[in-house]
């Protein structure tokens, strides 16, 4: 195991949120990977039902039940577990009040539904618990089971009130063992030992909803992780011909002479194929300065960034495996 030298060394709990759609499921594995190469134990968690772990590992959907699903680069595992609320409950149940077949009764009465469509703030204190169980969790040595949890959780708009559970059960329970438990989540949760990291992508929806996210955080005690600039495509020209392209002041005369003295194309197309890739590089000029201009927002918020590329074949296996690279090569694991 190499010693872990980067910025996040120190945590244990690696809570991915972002807008939805913005690439959490992509990150959170791709940090998985990331974080277990070099031979560390990682556990991979999903929390929306949706079993997007399995897909995007190509794998048969996975049970309630932790298994290994990735060997990481060097060596090293990363473990996945979706989490199913309704069994998390019975188990739950289980644990403080020995009546599992109890539940299974409830949740044939539909009691478990009643009790976490009621209370969202219990179903959430279920899973968030199974998450930093498995943070806290320990082998005989007393050495942890895993050396990190990355947990792919629900998106920005409502990641503050999902790790936040001591505020969210304070209505349900203000002592026994919804209380115990929800302290529990909050005694690692607000620790030095979880870092929420926000994906996001050059634009401004995204951009805004991470910077109030991060406000939103903040103001809960929460601690935020990091930036994930997320499918970042390559600027393809020089910074001086894109400011040109900008001020609208391209030339597309001289790029029809220079296509026609690289042999492109014969002189009389020139000028029309000049004049159709000139309207391209001034809207990829316009796209950039967007995007530099977002780049910059994100900077004012004063958290590490990472940018991962856009993949041109999307994301399988391998692009998984080339974006925690990227990743590691910036410090980020
Ligand atoms: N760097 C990338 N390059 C190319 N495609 C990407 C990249 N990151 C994510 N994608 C693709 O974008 C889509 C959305 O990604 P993903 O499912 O990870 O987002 P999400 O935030 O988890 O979405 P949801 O909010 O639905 O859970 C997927 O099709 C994924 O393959
Ligand atoms: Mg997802």
């Amino acid at each position: 195991m190499d010693s872990p030298d980067t910025a996040w060394a120190d945590v244990r709990l690696h809570v991915v949120t972002g807008k939805g759609g913005t690439g959490k499921t992509t990150v959170a594995a791709a940090l998985a990977l990331a974080l277990a190469s070099g031979g560390r134990k990682v556990l991979l968690v999903e929390v929306e039902g949706r079993q997007g772990i399995a897909q995007i590992f190509d794998l048969p959907p996975l049970p309630y039940e932790e298994r290994r699903i990735a060997v990481a680069p060097d060596g090293g595992d990363v473990y996945a577990l979706a989490i199913d609320p309704e069994e998390a409950m019975l188990e739950y149940m289980e644990m403080f009040y020995g009546m599992r077949r109890a539940g299974r009764a409830l949740t044939k009465m539909g009691i478990v539904d009643f009790a976490t469509t009621v209370a969202p703030g219990f179903r959430d204190v279920l899973v968030t618990g199974k998450t930093t169980e498995a943070v806290r969790r320990r082998g005989k040595n007393g050495r942890r089971i895993y050396d990190a949890v990355v947990l792919d959780a629900p998106p920005t708009g409502r990641i503050t009130r999902f790790l936040n559970v001591t505020k969210e059960v304070a209505g349900l329970a203000r002592v026994g063992p919804i209380k115990n438990h929800s302290d529990l989540v909050s005694g690692v949760v607000k620790s030095p030992e979880t870092a929420v990291h926000f994906v996001t992508l050059l634009e401004e929806m995204p951009v805004q909803e991470t910077l109030d996210g991060i406000s939103e955080l903040r103001a809960a005690g929460l601690p935020p992780g990091g930036i994930f600039i997320n499918m970042v495509r390559q600027s393809l020209l020089p910074q001086a011909a894109l400011d040109t392209a900008v001020k609208g002041r391209f030339d597309s005369e001289e790029l029809a002479l220079g296509l026609k003295a690289a042999g492109v194309t014969d002189g009389s197309q020139a000028s029309a194929l000049a004049g159709a890739l000139a309207e391209e590089i001034v809207e990829h000029a316009r796209r950039t300065e967007l995007e530099r201009a977002e780049r910059e927002t994100l900077a004012g918020a004063g958290l590490t960034r990472y940018e991962l590329p856009l993949l041109a074949d999307g994301v399988d296996l391998a692009g998984l495996y080339e974006l925690a690279e990227s990743m590691r090569t910036q410090g980020a694991a």
